[in-house]
């Protein structure tokens, strides 16, 4: 088997390398950092530097990895070191929404135009990307955020719209999008305290919940947007 961990420098990426590791020690697993390769190493574990924003980079590995089983894009940004998420329409900056849909949106497109050949197959593999519950559009209760949230909604569109042209082109991949649920990482340090008791997850946990949730879908599960604890979330 071979697994795909795009943002594997990540909080929940690096949680996924480790937990694939421990729980499929056949597989071969390659995973990518942008800037600061993770220490975590194993004969079956594979580092890839890549920007997941710049075609040539996924195109390239890409042409290195001819057949994947399951690749998962774990990217993704909420805040910059000096701006936040907008509390309000007066504080949208074009750069800052430009960077949103950098990181939260283009990697998953590029991966999806790439990688459709490799996960072509007769069994059954899965493309799956993190979004956030925030990016659902009827789920829409509080407002703010608006970047990260445009971003998130657009990824959502992208993966349901991937899901539908592959329902007949590549009929044996599942398509799901995820949400991990407020996650203790660099991403969510600056809310952190807001968050209920209880309601901050581990990244283990995190990822132990999404490879359930991998391995309860199948190919008729496609075009799905599913939560933590395996919920479905509406668009
Ligand atoms: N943590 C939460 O509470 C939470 C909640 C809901 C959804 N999510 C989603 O879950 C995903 C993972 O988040 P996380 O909590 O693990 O955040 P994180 O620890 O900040 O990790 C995000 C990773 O994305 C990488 N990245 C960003 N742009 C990239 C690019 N163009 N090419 C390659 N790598 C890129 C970063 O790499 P560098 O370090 O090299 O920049 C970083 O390793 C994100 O999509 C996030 O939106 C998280």
């Amino acid at each position: 088997m071979i697994i795909l961990i795009v943002g594997g420098s990540g909080g929940i990426g690096q949680a996924l390398v480790k937990r694939f590791a421990s729980e499929q020690p056949k597989a071969q697993i390659y995973a990518t950092y942008r800037t600061t390769k993770p220490n975590i190493e194993s004969s079956h574990i594979h580092w890839v530097e890549l920007d997941a924003s710049r075609e040539e980079d996924v195109r390239a590995l890409a042409k290195q990895l001819p057949n994947v089983d399951m690749l998962i894009n774990a990217t993704g940004l909420l805040h910059t070191p000096d701006k936040l998420p907008e509390k309000s329409i007066q504080e949208f900056d074009p750069d800052f929404f430009n960077e949103n849909l950098k990181a939260n949106t283009l990697p998953t497109l590029l991966l999806a135009k790439h990688f459709a050949k490799a996960l072509k197959a007769k069994q059954t593999t899965y493309f799956v990307a993190l979004s956030a519950r925030i990016g659902s559009i009827s789920d829409n209760q509080l407002g703010g955020w608006i970047s990260y949230r445009s971003a998130k909604a657009a990824l959502n569109m992208a993966l349901k719209t991937i899901s539908i042209e592959w329902r007949y082109k590549l009929p044996n991949c599942c398509v799901l999008a995820f949400h991990p649920g407020t996650t203790d990482t660099a991403l969510s340090v600056p809310f952190q305290k807001n968050v209920p008791p209880g309601k901050l997850f581990t990244a283990d946990f995190v990822a132990q919940s999404l490879i359930d949730l991998i391995q309860s879908k199948q190919a008729s599960d496609s075009g799905g947007f599913y939560s933590y604890d395996g919920s479905a979330i509406t668009w």
